[in-house]
C-alpha cells in the first residue's frame, strides 16, 4: 500500500525545509531563499508560478515549481527526498503543477531534464511528456545534454 502524503500549495513556513531538500538534492536547481518568498507572496504580474510542497509523516518530502506565462507553461523542479523516492509523491507533485498550469489556461506544460536523469525521464514520460527538441552540452558539472519536454494540457487530453 502506498504511505499516505498529503501534496499541497507551499506557505513560507514550509521554506526552511525545502531549502534543506532543495541544497541537498544536487540534480535540482538551486535558488536564493528571496526566489522561493517571491513565490509564496505570489507577487502580480503576467508571470505566475507555483510552489507545492509533499508532506510525509510530519516531514516536508518533496517539492514541485512551475510557472505559466500567457498561454505557456513550465514545470522548473521537482525534488524528492532520497529516503522517500518511488513511492508515488514526485508523480503527485508534478500532477500538482500541471493541474494548476492547466487551470491558468496554458496550453501546454514544457521542461528540460539532463539527458543522464534517466529515473525522471521515465516519470514525464510516464506523465504523458514527450521528447520534443535537445540542446547540445547545455548543462556543467558534468556537460551533458538538455532534453526538452513537452506534454498538451487540452482538456481532451488530460488523462490522469
Ligand atoms: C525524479 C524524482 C523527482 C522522482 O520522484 P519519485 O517520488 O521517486 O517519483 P515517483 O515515485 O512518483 O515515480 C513515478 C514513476 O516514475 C518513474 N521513476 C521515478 N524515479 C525513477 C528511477 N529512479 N528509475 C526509474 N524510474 C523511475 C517510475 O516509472 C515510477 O513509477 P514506479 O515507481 O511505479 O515504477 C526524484 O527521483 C528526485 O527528486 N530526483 C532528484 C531531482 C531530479 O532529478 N529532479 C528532476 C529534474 S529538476
Amino acid at each position: 500500500m502506498k504511505p499516505a502524503f498529503v501534496v499541497r500549495p507551499a506557505e513560507e513556513a514550509d521554506l526552511p525545509e525545502l531549502l534543506r531538500l532543495e541544497r541537498a538534492t544536487p540534480e535540482a536547481p538551486h535558488w536564493p531563499e528571496a526566489e522561493y518568498l517571491r513565490i509564496v507572496a505570489a507577487e502580480p504580474g503576467p508571470l505566475r508560478r507555483c510552489l507545492f510542497v509533499a508532506w510525509l509523516d510530519g516531514d516536508l518530502a518533496g517539492f514541485a515549481v512551475g510557472k505559466t506565462l500567457g498561454d505557456e507553461a513550465e514545470l522548473e523542479s521537482v525534488a524528492v527526498d532520497a529516503g522517500l523516492r518511488r513511492m508515488g509523491l514526485g508523480a503527485a507533485l508534478c500532477r500538482a503543477v500541471m493541474d494548476w498550469c492547466r487551470r491558468q489556461e496554458a496550453d501546454a506544460i514544457d521542461l528540460e531534464v539532463r539527458a543522464g536523469s534517466a529515473g525522471a525521464m521515465r516519470l514525464y514520460h510516464g506523465l504523458g511528456f514527450e521528447e520534443v527538441g535537445r540542446r547540445t552540452a547545455y548543462y556543467r558539472d558534468p556537460v551533458e545534454d538538455a532534453v526538452l519536454m513537452r506534454r498538451e494540457l487540452l482538456e481532451s487530453h488530460w488523462l490522469w
